[in-house]
């Protein structure tokens, strides 16, 4: 993936179609151990919200790409008493290879990769999760073979991860349905950039009505209601998200080959029930592993790995 050496992925749409399915190809194979790919370099972890999956995969994607990884909290750095992003990021840039950065405002990560030549990879703001949804297509396309043509219902708040799956759907092909509540629509530009790249071709549908939504889909996809950084909203948003749970009813409308995912951390009861989670359509935990199969192949491929 030479195309790849040296860039960010700050967007979804940082890659195009083609760059987006050779990453998932090189995912797979390294997965399959096929392949194996070697780099001496160090990463540096920028994290300022809690994370499980994506602090844990980027460490053990590193470690078996024979890097190293840096763990740098802004509690036990300088930027929590106020180093500005320009100084961190050009002093950054000196010691390490790539920086990956979990934060609120996309424009905070914007502000690292222009000052910092290394590769910047969004590990999650408020306005995108890219490196979730390469697990998530190539978990997709783990069960289906392909994912041109399918279509993936995404059910809950306009968040995060549904501004990148819109992304990722058009990107590959695929149909794309957000069932919302009022008021939680997902990123009005991101919808625009997400159906000018679909071009006519695949849908990119808002909807409030799940149960529509849900019909004939191949994919069924939640997150938690209240993301990190708006839990003192969590209560007034309960009632109204409850009518976008994933529930057994729900899925009874899907494909009935469909598949449930779920970025995770999962709340069992909110945004989707006990039995959907642990029930056999589920591939939370397959999606989950793919995280690290999917960030060693972007990785491999910004670092120039061989
Ligand atoms: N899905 C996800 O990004 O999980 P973490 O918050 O645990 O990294
Ligand atoms: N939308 C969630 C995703 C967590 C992985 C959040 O931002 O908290």
């Amino acid at each position: 993936m030479a195309a790849l050496i040296g860039r960010d992925l700050l967007s979804l749409a940082d890659l195009n179609s083609g760059e987006l399915q050779e990453l998932l190809e090189l995912a797979t194979e390294l997965k399959s151990e096929k392949l194996k790919l070697h780099c001496n370099k160090v990463l540096g972890l920028l994290f300022s919200k809690a994370s499980t999956r994506t602090r844990v995969s980027f460490t053990v994607a590193m470690y078996q790409l024979g890097g190293q990884v840096i763990d740098l909290h802004p509690n036990v750095t300088q930027v929590s008493r106020g180093e500005p992003i320009q100084d961190t990021a050009r002093v950054l840039d000196r010691y390490l290879d790539a920086l990956a950065i979990r934060t609120f405002a996309q424009q905070e990560l914007e502000t690292f990769a222009n000052y910092a030549k290394i590769p910047v990879i969004n590990a999650l703001t408020d306005l995108e999760h890219p490196c979730q949804i390469l697990a998530d297509l190539l978990t997709i396309q783990e069960k289906f073979g392909t994912l041109a043509g399918l279509t993936l219902t995404y059910v809950g708040d306009g968040n995060n991860v549904a501004n990148s799956l819109m992304l990722g759907c058009a990107l590959v092909g695929m149909n794309v349905r957000i069932a919302f509540p009022s008021g939680y629509s997902p990123d009005a530009e991101i919808v625009e950039k997400s159906r000018a790249i679909a071009n006519n071709k695949t849908e990119v549908l808002l909807t409030h009505d799940p149960e529509a939504a849900a019909k004939g889909a191949s994919v069924l996809y939640t997150d938690v209601w209240a993301s990190m950084g708006q839990e003192t909203e969590a209560n007034n948003r309960f009632p109204v998200f409850q009518p976008y749970q994933i529930s057994e009813q729900l899925l009874s409308l899907a494909d009935p080959e469909a598949i449930v995912l779920h970025c995770l951390p999962a709340h069992r009861g909110e945004e989707i029930t006990e039995q959907v989670i642990e029930g056999s359509q589920s591939r939370v935990w397959d999606q989950a592993e793919n995280r690290l199969h999917a960030q060693k192949a972007l990785l491999a491929s910004v670092l120039g790995a061989k």
